[in-house]
């Protein structure tokens, strides 16, 4: 299914020069004060992590999606406020408006966005349709010549600071999820608010908005696809973005099991170091072997997404695993620190914290095992080497 390349390996040591360099230094502190990592970001756009998988004929790195977790991964590893930011902006809004959006749209929108000028936002999640998303209260009626589009939208990265939202909203309620339109919306246009910014547990860096709408006037040139086609615009996307939110989650506990081993091999306890110890040793061997099977599942659904494969539920597993390796394995790795574990200089204790986000955003993985056993059920689970 995948072939490993020159140029993967060699995004991969760019990704963990940069992880090592430019973001564990400052990393703590950024936590800590709730800091946006502009410098951080800046550097990402310079360096293209801002905009990987975009042809480069729209300003972007035209790489391949197992390119992509690559570099997700070992960003993951060290700052996953920033992997966030460059997750939505490259797997979400890039990609979502590469695929489906029109010529116009596409040159308008992504150069800015694929170079990092500007940073996007995918703005689903309402007060009240978080996995349930077919419930939109947001509406975008149907004006002639515009939309008029009104409602909340909750939990949004990168609320404070980007300068496009992928809006989805409802057009004919009467329709469901059948009349909801997806729209690319300026933040400058009038009636954009940005609402509080939210105090997380976890990815405390990046900036979480509440998003108001009040009466902004969205040209019809920028809705995405055919009139109603919002709905499966967001699940298509979401798919893709699923794929890089596993890779987050795969580095996160990369990165917890790295400091862990480290770790263990130094500090001593009963005369020899605790990795001596099979209570340890046990717990290093099941954090190895996890995230092993949770790379396997995230370059698999990387590669089939590559391939043009139907890879929703291949995204649905890779996320499923690799976010609860990533919460179970954190837990692990504070453990194996003890108390050192539990106070911030040690980076495990936010690692931890970072976990758990990975399990609840671009689906909960409850989502992900609605995905999973529909498919299950339906009797198209697809194994590709069988
Ligand atoms: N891929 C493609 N199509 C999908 C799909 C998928 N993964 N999941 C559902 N669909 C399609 C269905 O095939 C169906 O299409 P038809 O009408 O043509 O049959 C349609 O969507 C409706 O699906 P269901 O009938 O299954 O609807 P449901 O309400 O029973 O369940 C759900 C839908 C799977 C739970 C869906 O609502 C869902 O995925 N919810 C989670 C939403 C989510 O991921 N939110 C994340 C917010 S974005 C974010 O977090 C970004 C960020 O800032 C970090």
């Amino acid at each position: 299914m995948f072939h490993l390349t020159e140029e993967h390996e060699a995004v991969r040591e760019a990704a963990r020069q940069f992880a090592q360099n430019d973001l564990k230094p400052g990393v703590i502190e950024r936590d800590t004060k709730m800091q946006y990592p502009r410098e951080q970001v800046r550097k990402m756009a310079e360096l293209g992590f801002l905009g990987m998988m975009t042809a480069p004929e729209y300003g972007g790195g035209g790489m391949d999606t197992l390119a992509y977790v690559i570099a997700m991964e070992e960003i993951s590893k060290v700052d996953s406020s920033c992997s966030v930011i460059m997750s939505v902006n490259n797997s979400l809004v890039c990609w979502g408006i590469e695929t489906y959006g029109t010529e116009e749209q596409k040159q308008k929108y992504l150069p800015k966005l694929a170079s990092g000028e500007w940073i996007g936002s995918f703005c689903l999640s309402e007060p009240e349709a978080g996995s349930d998303a077919t419930s939109q209260r947001t509406t975008a009626v149907d004006m002639g010549d515009h939309y008029l589009l009104n409602g909340t939208k909750n939990w949004i990265t990168n609320g404070g600071t980007s300068s496009v939202h992928l809006v989805i909203a409802q057009t004919y309620p009467e329709k469901k999820h059948r009349g909801i339109n997806a729209f690319i919306v300026e933040t400058s246009w009038p009636g954009v608010t940005v609402g509080a910014k939210e105090d997380k547990l976890g990815i405390r860096a990046s900036d979480t908005h509440t998003i108001m709408y009040n009466d902004v006037k969205v040209p019809k040139e920028n809705r995405i696809g055919e009139d109603g086609f919002g709905f499966k615009f967001a699940m298509n996307t979401l798919n893709g973005g699923r794929i890089g939110i596993a890779a987050q989650a795969l580095g996160i506990a990369a990165g917890a099991y790295e400091l862990a081993l480290e770790y263990s091999k130094q500090r001593e306890a009963f005369g020899k170091p605790i990795s001596q110890h099979q209570a340890i040793a046990f717990k290093i061997a099941d954090m190895a072997t996890d995230i092993e099977a949770a790379r396997l599942l995230v370059y698999r659904a990387a590669a089939m997404k590559d391939k043009h494969l139907d890879f929703a539920q291949a995204a649905a597993m890779a996320k499923l695993f690799a976010s609860e390796t990533a919460m179970r394995h954190t837990v692990e790795a504070v453990q194996i620190h003890g108390g050192y574990g539990y106070v911030k200089e040690y980076h495990v204790e936010r690692l931890m914290r970072d976990a758990k986000i990975t399990q609840i955003y671009e689906g909960t993985s409850e989502v992900q095992r609605i995905v999973i056993s529909r498919n299950v059920l339906n009797g198209e689970l697809y194994v590709p080497w069988i």
